[in-house]
Protein backbone atom coordinates (compact mmCIF):
# COMPACT_ATOMS: atom_id res chain seq x y z
CA UNK A 1 0.00 0.00 0.00
CA UNK A 2 1.31 3.65 -0.66
CA UNK A 3 0.96 6.65 1.48
CA UNK A 4 0.67 9.91 0.22
CA UNK A 5 1.56 11.77 4.15
CA UNK A 6 3.61 8.99 5.42
CA UNK A 7 6.82 6.54 4.09
CA UNK A 8 6.17 2.53 5.55
CA UNK A 9 8.45 0.30 5.40
CA UNK A 10 10.02 -2.33 7.74
CA UNK A 11 13.50 -3.44 9.17
CA UNK A 12 14.08 -6.55 10.13
CA UNK A 13 10.83 -6.97 12.92
CA UNK A 14 10.51 -3.56 13.22
CA UNK A 15 8.32 -1.41 11.42
CA UNK A 16 9.25 1.57 10.77
CA UNK A 17 6.47 4.98 9.75
CA UNK A 18 8.12 8.49 8.84
CA UNK A 19 5.45 11.68 8.59
CA UNK A 20 6.05 13.05 5.68
CA UNK A 21 4.57 16.30 5.19
CA UNK A 22 7.84 18.50 4.86
CA UNK A 23 6.09 21.56 3.39
CA UNK A 24 3.69 21.86 6.50
CA UNK A 25 6.23 20.31 9.51
CA UNK A 26 4.57 17.40 9.54
CA UNK A 27 1.15 18.99 10.12
CA UNK A 28 -1.37 16.07 11.23
CA UNK A 29 -4.17 16.57 8.86
CA UNK A 30 -7.02 14.20 8.58
CA UNK A 31 -5.47 12.31 5.63
CA UNK A 32 -2.45 11.45 8.02
CA UNK A 33 -4.94 10.54 10.94
CA UNK A 34 -6.43 7.96 8.44
CA UNK A 35 -3.08 6.65 6.83
CA UNK A 36 -1.15 6.35 10.36
CA UNK A 37 -3.94 4.14 11.39
CA UNK A 38 -4.19 1.99 8.62
CA UNK A 39 -0.41 1.67 8.61
CA UNK A 40 -0.58 0.80 12.42
CA UNK A 41 -3.07 -1.57 11.74
CA UNK A 42 -1.13 -3.03 9.08
CA UNK A 43 1.55 -3.38 11.60
CA UNK A 44 -0.71 -5.12 14.62
CA UNK A 45 -1.91 -7.72 12.44
CA UNK A 46 1.67 -8.29 10.94
CA UNK A 47 3.04 -11.49 12.70
CA UNK A 48 6.88 -10.69 11.49
CA UNK A 49 6.78 -7.06 13.43
CA UNK A 50 7.36 -7.12 16.59
CA UNK A 51 7.93 -3.59 17.29
CA UNK A 52 7.00 -0.13 15.62
CA UNK A 53 9.07 3.15 15.66
CA UNK A 54 7.25 6.71 14.22
CA UNK A 55 9.68 9.51 13.46
CA UNK A 56 9.72 12.78 11.64
CA UNK A 57 12.18 14.83 9.80
CA UNK A 58 14.97 16.32 11.25
CA UNK A 59 12.98 19.73 12.05
CA UNK A 60 9.88 18.35 13.14
CA UNK A 61 8.66 15.15 14.18
CA UNK A 62 5.21 17.19 14.29
CA UNK A 63 4.31 20.55 14.59
CA UNK A 64 0.51 20.19 15.55
CA UNK A 65 -2.46 19.36 13.85
CA UNK A 66 -2.77 20.99 10.62
CA UNK A 67 -4.13 24.67 11.44
CA UNK A 68 -4.99 25.78 7.86
CA UNK A 69 -7.46 22.54 7.70
CA UNK A 70 -9.28 22.85 11.34
CA UNK A 71 -9.45 26.90 11.11
CA UNK A 72 -12.80 27.05 9.39
CA UNK A 73 -14.34 24.30 10.95
CA UNK A 74 -17.57 24.58 13.57
CA UNK A 75 -18.97 23.07 16.09
CA UNK A 76 -21.61 21.34 14.53
CA UNK A 77 -19.37 19.93 12.14
CA UNK A 78 -16.44 18.90 14.56
CA UNK A 79 -19.20 17.68 17.26
CA UNK A 80 -20.99 15.54 14.39
CA UNK A 81 -17.92 14.27 13.00
CA UNK A 82 -15.95 13.46 16.27
CA UNK A 83 -13.22 15.85 15.02
CA UNK A 84 -9.86 14.47 16.42
CA UNK A 85 -11.55 11.59 17.73
CA UNK A 86 -9.60 8.85 15.59
CA UNK A 87 -6.36 9.60 17.25
CA UNK A 88 -7.49 7.33 19.76
CA UNK A 89 -7.35 4.35 17.44
CA UNK A 90 -3.49 5.30 16.39
CA UNK A 91 -3.68 5.45 20.02
CA UNK A 92 -4.90 2.08 20.61
CA UNK A 93 -1.85 0.27 18.37
CA UNK A 94 -1.45 -3.08 20.10
CA UNK A 95 2.34 -3.26 19.80
CA UNK A 96 5.14 -1.59 21.29
CA UNK A 97 5.25 2.01 19.59
CA UNK A 98 8.89 4.22 19.81
CA UNK A 99 8.43 8.33 18.89
CA UNK A 100 11.86 9.14 17.76
CA UNK A 101 11.57 12.58 18.06
CA UNK A 102 14.09 15.54 16.36
CA UNK A 103 13.10 19.28 16.34
CA UNK A 104 9.08 20.24 16.81
CA UNK A 105 7.16 18.32 19.06
CA UNK A 106 4.02 20.53 19.30
CA UNK A 107 0.04 20.43 19.84
CA UNK A 108 -1.03 17.37 18.28
CA UNK A 109 3.30 16.08 17.62
CA UNK A 110 3.46 16.16 21.17
CA UNK A 111 0.03 14.17 22.13
CA UNK A 112 1.08 11.77 19.34
CA UNK A 113 4.70 11.13 20.62
CA UNK A 114 2.98 10.71 24.24
CA UNK A 115 0.56 7.78 22.14
CA UNK A 116 3.80 6.11 21.55
CA UNK A 117 5.12 4.01 24.84
CA UNK A 118 8.09 5.46 25.03
CA UNK A 119 10.23 9.24 23.68
CA UNK A 120 13.70 8.64 22.44
CA UNK A 121 14.84 12.48 21.28
CA UNK A 122 17.44 14.35 19.69
CA UNK A 123 19.02 16.22 21.95
CA UNK A 124 17.44 19.45 19.09
CA UNK A 125 13.83 18.13 19.98
CA UNK A 126 11.68 20.56 21.46
CA UNK A 127 8.19 19.76 23.50
CA UNK A 128 4.95 21.82 23.81
CA UNK A 129 1.15 22.44 23.68
CA UNK A 130 0.91 26.07 22.21
CA UNK A 131 -2.95 25.57 21.57
CA UNK A 132 -3.58 28.13 23.95
CA UNK A 133 -1.60 30.95 21.40
CA UNK A 134 -4.32 29.52 19.06
CA UNK A 135 -7.44 30.51 21.28
CA UNK A 136 -7.60 26.54 21.90
CA UNK A 137 -6.78 23.66 24.24
CA UNK A 138 -5.06 20.77 23.68
CA UNK A 139 -7.17 18.37 21.78
CA UNK A 140 -5.66 14.58 21.17
CA UNK A 141 -5.10 13.77 24.75
CA UNK A 142 -2.39 16.66 25.92
CA UNK A 143 -4.44 17.79 29.12
CA UNK A 144 -4.76 13.87 30.12
CA UNK A 145 -1.00 12.09 28.75
CA UNK A 146 1.30 15.49 29.81
CA UNK A 147 0.13 15.62 33.02
CA UNK A 148 0.11 11.92 33.79
CA UNK A 149 3.65 11.83 32.32
CA UNK A 150 5.35 14.95 34.38
CA UNK A 151 2.87 16.55 36.39
CA UNK A 152 0.46 18.84 37.02
CA UNK A 153 2.69 21.69 37.98
CA UNK A 154 4.45 21.77 34.54
CA UNK A 155 1.63 20.51 32.46
CA UNK A 156 -0.27 23.79 33.40
CA UNK A 157 3.42 25.72 32.49
CA UNK A 158 3.48 24.07 29.41
CA UNK A 159 -0.55 24.29 28.62
CA UNK A 160 -1.11 27.70 30.23
CA UNK A 161 1.89 29.35 28.48
CA UNK A 162 1.97 27.46 25.75
CA UNK A 163 6.24 27.76 26.11
CA UNK A 164 8.25 25.14 24.72
CA UNK A 165 10.88 22.84 26.68
CA UNK A 166 13.84 21.27 25.16
CA UNK A 167 14.90 17.77 24.93
CA UNK A 168 16.69 17.70 28.64
CA UNK A 169 14.19 19.38 30.28
CA UNK A 170 11.62 17.20 29.14
CA UNK A 171 13.54 14.14 30.29
CA UNK A 172 14.24 15.53 33.84
CA UNK A 173 10.43 15.80 33.85
CA UNK A 174 10.11 12.27 32.77
CA UNK A 175 8.57 13.22 29.25
CA UNK A 176 11.35 11.29 27.29
CA UNK A 177 12.81 7.92 28.36
CA UNK A 178 16.09 8.79 26.39
CA UNK A 179 17.94 11.59 24.82
CA UNK A 180 20.50 11.22 21.65
CA UNK A 181 22.83 13.17 19.47
CA UNK A 182 20.87 13.78 16.58
CA UNK A 183 23.02 11.95 13.96
CA UNK A 184 22.16 8.66 16.49
CA UNK A 185 18.45 9.18 16.84
CA UNK A 186 16.95 6.57 14.31
CA UNK A 187 20.10 4.35 14.75
CA UNK A 188 18.95 4.00 18.96
CA UNK A 189 15.26 4.17 18.06
CA UNK A 190 15.45 1.02 15.95
CA UNK A 191 18.37 -0.31 17.44
CA UNK A 192 15.64 -0.46 20.94
CA UNK A 193 12.31 -1.53 18.66
CA UNK A 194 15.07 -4.80 17.35
CA UNK A 195 15.97 -5.71 20.98
CA UNK A 196 12.27 -5.62 22.05
CA UNK A 197 11.12 -7.52 18.68
CA UNK A 198 13.53 -10.00 19.35
CA UNK A 199 11.74 -11.25 22.85
CA UNK A 200 8.20 -13.31 22.97
CA UNK A 201 5.35 -11.41 21.30
CA UNK A 202 2.85 -12.00 23.65
CA UNK A 203 5.11 -11.29 26.79
CA UNK A 204 6.13 -8.02 24.83
CA UNK A 205 2.87 -7.08 24.23
CA UNK A 206 1.19 -8.27 27.59
CA UNK A 207 4.27 -5.70 28.79
CA UNK A 208 2.65 -2.89 27.15
CA UNK A 209 -0.69 -3.93 28.14
CA UNK A 210 0.01 -4.08 31.67
CA UNK A 211 2.27 -0.95 32.02
CA UNK A 212 -0.68 1.10 30.09
CA UNK A 213 -3.37 -0.52 32.64
CA UNK A 214 -1.46 1.27 35.55
CA UNK A 215 -2.74 4.82 34.03
CA UNK A 216 -6.31 3.90 34.68
CA UNK A 217 -6.45 1.56 37.64
CA UNK A 218 -6.34 1.41 41.20
CA UNK A 219 -3.44 -0.14 42.71
CA UNK A 220 -4.92 -3.53 43.97
CA UNK A 221 -7.11 -3.89 40.36
CA UNK A 222 -3.94 -2.97 38.44
CA UNK A 223 -1.60 -5.84 40.60
CA UNK A 224 -4.35 -8.48 39.68
CA UNK A 225 -4.36 -7.56 35.96
CA UNK A 226 -0.40 -7.86 35.89
CA UNK A 227 -0.59 -11.44 37.68
CA UNK A 228 -3.26 -12.68 35.48
CA UNK A 229 -1.16 -11.78 32.75
CA UNK A 230 2.36 -13.29 33.86
CA UNK A 231 0.15 -16.55 34.54
CA UNK A 232 -0.53 -16.36 31.07
CA UNK A 233 2.84 -15.98 29.80
CA UNK A 234 3.18 -19.81 31.42
CA UNK A 235 1.19 -21.26 28.87
CA UNK A 236 3.11 -19.55 25.90
CA UNK A 237 6.47 -21.93 24.12
CA UNK A 238 8.15 -19.07 24.65
CA UNK A 239 7.79 -18.76 28.23
CA UNK A 240 9.47 -22.80 28.02
CA UNK A 241 11.84 -21.70 26.05
CA UNK A 242 13.13 -18.39 27.80
CA UNK A 243 13.64 -20.31 30.72
CA UNK A 244 15.16 -23.57 29.67
CA UNK A 245 17.60 -21.54 27.66
CA UNK A 246 18.83 -19.26 30.77
CA UNK A 247 19.28 -22.55 32.78
CA UNK A 248 21.42 -24.06 29.77
CA UNK A 249 23.41 -20.79 29.87
CA UNK A 250 22.20 -20.26 25.97
CA UNK A 251 20.73 -17.58 24.11
CA UNK A 252 16.90 -18.36 23.73
CA UNK A 253 15.42 -18.63 20.74
CA UNK A 254 11.77 -17.25 20.67
CA UNK A 255 9.22 -18.16 18.04
CA UNK A 256 7.19 -15.10 19.37
CA UNK A 257 4.08 -17.28 20.47
N1 LIG B 1 -0.48 23.41 10.76
C1 LIG B 1 -0.40 23.78 9.47
N2 LIG B 1 0.72 24.25 8.90
C2 LIG B 1 1.81 24.36 9.70
C3 LIG B 1 1.79 24.02 11.05
C4 LIG B 1 0.58 23.50 11.59
N3 LIG B 1 0.46 23.09 12.85
N4 LIG B 1 3.01 24.25 11.58
C5 LIG B 1 3.77 24.73 10.58
N5 LIG B 1 3.05 24.81 9.44
C6 LIG B 1 3.49 25.28 8.12
C7 LIG B 1 3.63 26.79 8.12
O1 LIG B 1 2.38 27.41 7.91
C8 LIG B 1 4.59 26.97 6.97
O2 LIG B 1 3.86 26.83 5.77
P1 LIG B 1 4.07 27.94 4.56
O3 LIG B 1 5.51 27.75 4.16
O4 LIG B 1 3.08 27.49 3.54
O5 LIG B 1 3.81 29.27 5.17
C9 LIG B 1 5.51 25.75 7.07
O6 LIG B 1 4.80 24.80 7.86
C10 LIG B 1 6.81 26.06 7.79
O7 LIG B 1 6.49 26.66 9.03
P2 LIG B 1 7.14 28.05 9.53
O8 LIG B 1 7.47 28.90 8.37
O9 LIG B 1 6.22 28.62 10.56
O10 LIG B 1 8.48 27.49 10.19
P3 LIG B 1 9.33 28.18 11.37
O11 LIG B 1 10.61 27.40 11.44
O12 LIG B 1 9.41 29.66 11.19
O13 LIG B 1 8.48 27.91 12.71
C11 LIG B 1 7.16 26.58 14.25
C12 LIG B 1 8.30 26.62 13.19
C13 LIG B 1 7.58 27.36 15.51
C14 LIG B 1 6.93 25.12 14.60
C15 LIG B 1 5.89 27.21 13.64
O14 LIG B 1 5.64 26.63 12.37
C16 LIG B 1 4.65 27.05 14.48
O15 LIG B 1 4.47 27.74 15.47
N6 LIG B 1 3.75 26.10 14.07
C17 LIG B 1 2.48 25.91 14.73
C18 LIG B 1 2.66 25.21 16.06
C19 LIG B 1 1.32 25.04 16.73
O16 LIG B 1 0.67 26.01 17.08
N7 LIG B 1 0.90 23.77 16.92
C20 LIG B 1 -0.37 23.46 17.55
C21 LIG B 1 -1.40 23.23 16.51
S1 LIG B 1 -3.01 23.04 17.21
C22 LIG B 1 -3.08 21.44 17.73
O17 LIG B 1 -2.15 20.69 17.59
C23 LIG B 1 -4.38 21.04 18.38
C24 LIG B 1 -4.33 19.71 19.05
O18 LIG B 1 -4.09 19.58 20.22
C25 LIG B 1 -4.63 18.53 18.27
Amino acid sequence: MSYETLLVETRGRVGLITLNRPQALNALNSTLMRELDAALKAFDADKGVGAIVITGSEKAFAAGADIKEMQALGFVDSYLGDFLGGWEHVAGARKPMIAAVSGFALGGGCELAMMCDFIIASETAKFGQPEITLGVIPGMGGSQRLTRAVGKAKAMDLILTGRMMDASEAERAGLVARIVAPDKLLEEALAAAEKIASFSLPAVMMAKEAVSRSLEVTLAEGLRFERRLFQALFATEDQKEGMAAFVAKRKAEFKHG
